[in-house]
């Protein structure tokens, strides 16, 4: 082989199933690395269309032939919450590598199945959330887990944002339905409760009030309380999905300084004993495609046999029944210890 013309990384072929608002920018951000072909699976014919235009793709609307398809090595799922076990499941027996979307799902049912169809495969599996790839939070963990101030004994996550403005379609989607995936606590909340964990330990038990307070043509929740303990560690998540400013500040406070993030900011800042302000470390980057790009090629460079970037498919089971265990404190009015949901992974 001319060693010239050798392509830089090994092309492979990646299927999307799902072109609705993440699916579109997945199948963007793959082609962006310039690292493999991809495919379109969409049901929605006119959207199917759009997408075949707009990207000179080719596309598909049958998700079950062409997972099984042998032209894929990769498989991205960003359908709906109830179908991506079963679509990451039958993508591992095909012998495909699989980015599963977040939440992991709106249930337990079939995780064990998907934890033995990874086993069974060996094929590697990731799960898509995001904030894995922000480099100020990449930072910021990396600074807490040096343990300069201390360990971390307490947490808070303010998140809000308006969502009927960023995500004018939300009444008509998953969204509208927690059976579907939807609802602020498994949309919403999941992405800083998933990264939280990554910092301070998986979530022992919480506490949660919620309510539907303000979105339009929604019975599902907008606003969120939940107090958990992760171990020793106390952390209090908040969000508004219908206050105006989109801001989301985490802060994690320890006896010998406190690290602030904000995600609104694309910086974090430590504050250290005896100092008047904050030291800030910006670590900015242009467009949200950014993200989506640098998770595309932490994936690839995953499934070429790499340390992963991205949240592991045991991180997203736990996120999972965080997820569903505040729904139960919700309802029961009781706090619920996660080891009492059912966990047969
Ligand atoms: N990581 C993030 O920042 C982020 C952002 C938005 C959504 N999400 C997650 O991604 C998932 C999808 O969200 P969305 O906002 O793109 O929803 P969406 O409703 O905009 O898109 C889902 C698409 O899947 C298609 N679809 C459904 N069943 C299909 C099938 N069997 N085969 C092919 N296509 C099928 C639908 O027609 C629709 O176009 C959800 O789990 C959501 O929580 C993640």
């Amino acid at each position: 082989m001319n060693p010239v013309s050798a392509p830089k990384f090994t092309p492979h072929s990646v299927l999307v199933i799902g072109c609705g608002s993440i699916g579109e920018r997945h199948l963007r951000c793959f082609q962006h690395t310039g690292r493999c072909q991809v495919t379109a699976c969409e049901t929605n014919a006119s959207l199917r269309q759009r997408v075949a235009d707009t990207y000179k793709v080719r596309v598909t609307d049958d998700a079950a032939n062409a997972i099984d398809s042998s032209e894929f090595d990769v498989v991205v799922v960003c359908t709906p919450a109830p179908l991506h076990v079963p679509q990451a499941i039958q993508a591992l027996n095909a012998g495909k590598h699989v980015l599963i979307e977040k939440p992991l799902s709106h249930a337990l049912d079939g995780v064990a199945d998907l934890f033995a169809a990874r086993e069974r495969s060996g094929r590697q599996v990731a799960v898509a959330y995001i904030y894995h790839v922000y480099p100020f939070l990449v930072a910021a963990r990396a600074f807490l887990a040096r343990g300069e101030f201390g360990p971390v004994l307490h947490a808070t996550a303010t998140c809000g944002q308006p969502f009927h403005v960023l995500r004018p379609a939300y009444a008509g989607i998953y969204y509208r339905d927690r059976a579907t995936g939807g609802g602020g606590i498994q949309d919403a909340l999941t992405h800083p409760v998933n990264w939280i964990e990554s910092v301070v330990g998986p979530t022992d038990s919480v506490i949660c009030d919620c309510a539907h307070l303000a979105l339009p043509g929604v019975t599902v929740e907008d606003t969120v309380h939940v107090s958990a303990r992760n171990g020793n560690v106390l952390v209090n998540y908040t969000l508004s999905q219908f206050q105006h400013p989109n801001e989301s500040t985490l802060q994690f406070n320890a006896v010998s300084g406190s690290v602030k993030i904000e995600l609104h900011r694309q910086r974090w800042g430590t504050f250290a004993p005896g100092a008047r302000d904050w030291v800030w470390h910006d670590a900015p980057v242009p467009g949200h495609d950014t993200h989506f790009i640098a998770q595309a090629h932490a994936f690839l460079d995953q499934i070429e046999g790499q340390p992963s970037r991205l949240c592991s498919l045991e991180a997203a089971a736990r996120t999972l029944r965080f997820n569903l265990a505040a729904l139960a404190a919700a309802e029961g009015d009781c706090r619920i210890h996660l080891r009492e949901l059912a966990a047969p992974f």
